[in-house]
């Protein structure tokens, strides 16, 4: 019991220990296969992930329901507002479905530690959205003191989920971009990498520049370079295969199946949304292969 309230002191040590939690690992990881299937039925995943627009569409979109909920506290406050906290409620409540619907698109492609905290912080928010709910049908039906009641303890779970929320982004981090070091890691100007000759054609290889690792990859007399850490989660883009998109070339991340278009890193298909470092290159005259980091 002393042991449970020093975790609630302190909340991020009982985020740790969600995150270490393989007792949820079960759940997990059916859940997460019924939304990869629900995903790759629907087409819409890179929509849910935020690939157009170049970042997790989740984060915005739980800005409705927050907002709305926490105006609709406020107004509670104040006398006479009861129609307007109550379209506040229900408006917050709708907008809860697609920030639900983008969050589990994300959370289905995280690493296990991240899919555990990710499933109590989607507990969270079904929890907030529930007791909003019930709130609305109590304000409906003549209870406004009962319906207050529910909108507060919707507010306190949609906290404890935003806090969870935070630990996943900011601590784990889940949405950011694994690749965004690469802009302050590469050295800058033109560097040698190897001689074009030894590089196979048409096949991927990962090969170092300084703290860095490339992909690189030669068709003829062109090479391609690319950071290899791939900006969804790090994982290793000289190990996926390479695929078409219309006219351009790709390369398909093994962990989770981002896709990169070779020529600029563009993101073709999330879960990534975030594009990944290019470098320029050039052969010399005595034939060595140079990179230097795109800006
Ligand atoms: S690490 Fe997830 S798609 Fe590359």
């Amino acid at each position: 019991m002393r042991r449970l309230r020093g975790t609630l002191r302190r909340p991020v040590a009982l985020a740790e220990r969600i995150e270490n939690a393989s007792v949820l690992d079960r759940a997990t990881a059916a859940l997460a296969e019924a939304v990869r299937g629900a995903l790759r039925r629907s087409g819409g995943a890179d929509l849910l992930h935020g690939v157009p627009l170049g970042q997790p569409a989740h984060p915005p979109l739980v800005q409705l329901p927050i907002g709305c909920w926490a105006s609709a506290a406020l107004l509670d406050l104040m006398p006479g507002t009861s129609r307007a906290s109550r379209a506040l409620i229900a408006a917050g409540v709708a907008g809860a479905v697609p920030a639900a619907a983008a969050g589990l698109a994300d959370w289905s492609e995280l690493h296990r530690e991240q899919q555990r905290v990710g499933l109590v912080h989607a507990a969270s928010g079904a929890m907030a959205t529930a007791l909003q709910a019930a709130s609305l049908a109590a304000r409906v039906t003549g209870r406004d003191r009962r319906g207050k009641l529910l909108s507060i303890g919707g507010l306190t779970a949609a906290a404890a989920g935003g806090y969870l929320g935070g630990h996943l982004a900011f601590r784990l981090g889940a949405g950011a971009s694994h690749a965004e070091p690469v802009a302050h890691l590469a050295p800058l100007g033109w560097h040698d990498l190897c001689r074009a000759r030894d590089l196979p054609d048409g096949r991927p290889v990962r090969l170092p520049l300084g703290y860095l690792n490339l992909l690189v990859l030669r068709r003829g007399t062109e090479v391609r370079a690319l950071a290899d850490h791939c900006a969804h989660l790090g994982g290793p883009l000289h190990q996926g295969r390479l695929a078409s998109s219309g006219p351009d070339l790709c390369v398909v991340c093994p962990w989770h199946g981002s896709t990169f278009r070779i020529a600029d890193g563009a993101v073709v298909h999330g879960p990534a949304t975030a594009r990944q470092p290019v470098f320029d290159t050039r052969i010399t005259e005595s034939g060595r292969v140079q990179v230097k980091p795109r800006t």
